[in-house]
């Protein structure tokens, strides 16, 4: 099983995954929890490239390059590895994001992300994409609790409208398996909703397994 975690600045996406990692670790035994970009050694060294306040410079292209770099190796070393090893893997973000923040929000389009993502991923998408959504206020609210800001979250009030605005849409319209939750309310609430969508999809990948283990059962008779 594969949880993709995608939100909005200050959408309280860390809390929630620290609440859900704490659930399914006393529920089931292999959890494994990552983060994007990064996730590997050498995803960790592209991370710092890209948030680094000092590369002003870095263009569109070579931001959405650099995030499917870093997800490649995330897939190749980490992501895949667990998954055949049977364990829950999520994913603090993954190609939503670079599809808001790069297509969207950078104005790089959704095709040229897709594309370099599709040679990035090889075709695993999550089971489950979890997107978090907050209120502007509320938001902003989250945020002043924090010191010092990124190189992303150091620009401009119209570029971060870009990727709240961006977020609503490609939520909407997102093909893949997806469940969309409201922030504004207290953790506890919010936990509850991402726990009742994460067993509900556990429990559809059991179903599916053990008919794909009655068939090939059958087949072997
Ligand atoms: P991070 O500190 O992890 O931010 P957050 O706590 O909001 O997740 O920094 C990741 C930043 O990288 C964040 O601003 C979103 C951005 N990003 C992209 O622009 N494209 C991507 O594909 C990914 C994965 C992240």
């Amino acid at each position: 099983m594969f949880i993709a975690i995608e939100g909005m600045d200050g959408s309280g996406k860390s809390t929630q995954i620290e609440l859900l990692r704490q659930k399914l670790t006393d529920t089931h035994n292999s959890v494994l929890i990552t983060r994007e970009p990064g996730g590997t050694p050498i995803g960790e060294k592209i991370r710092e490239i890209l948030l680094a306040p000092e590369n002003i410079k870095m263009s569109v292209r070579t931001e959405a390059l650099l995030y499917a770099a870093s997800r490649a190796q995330h897939i190749d070393e980490v992501i895949e590895p667990a998954l055949a090893a049977g364990k829950i893997v999520i994913t603090d973000r993954y190609v939503a994001s670079s599809y808001v923040y790069q297509g969207i929000a950078r104005e790089l389009g959704l095709d040229p992300v897709r594309k370099i993502n599709e040679f990035a991923i090889r075709g695993r998408m999550p089971d489950l994409t979890i997107f978090l959504f907050v209120s502007q206020e509320k938001a902003i609210q989250r945020k002043k609790a924090q010191k010092e800001l990124d190189r992303l979250e150091a620009e401009s009030m119209s570029f971060h409208n870009r990727v709240n605005q961006g977020f609503r849409d490609l939520a909407e319209s997102y093909q893949y398996p997806k469940v969309i939750i409201n922030t504004d309310q207290d953790a506890q609430s919010v936990h509850r909703e991402i726990w009742l969508a994460v067993t509900e999809r556990l429990n559809m990948n059991k179903k599916t397994q053990s008919a794909g283990a009655k068939i090939s059962k059958e087949a072997e008779e």
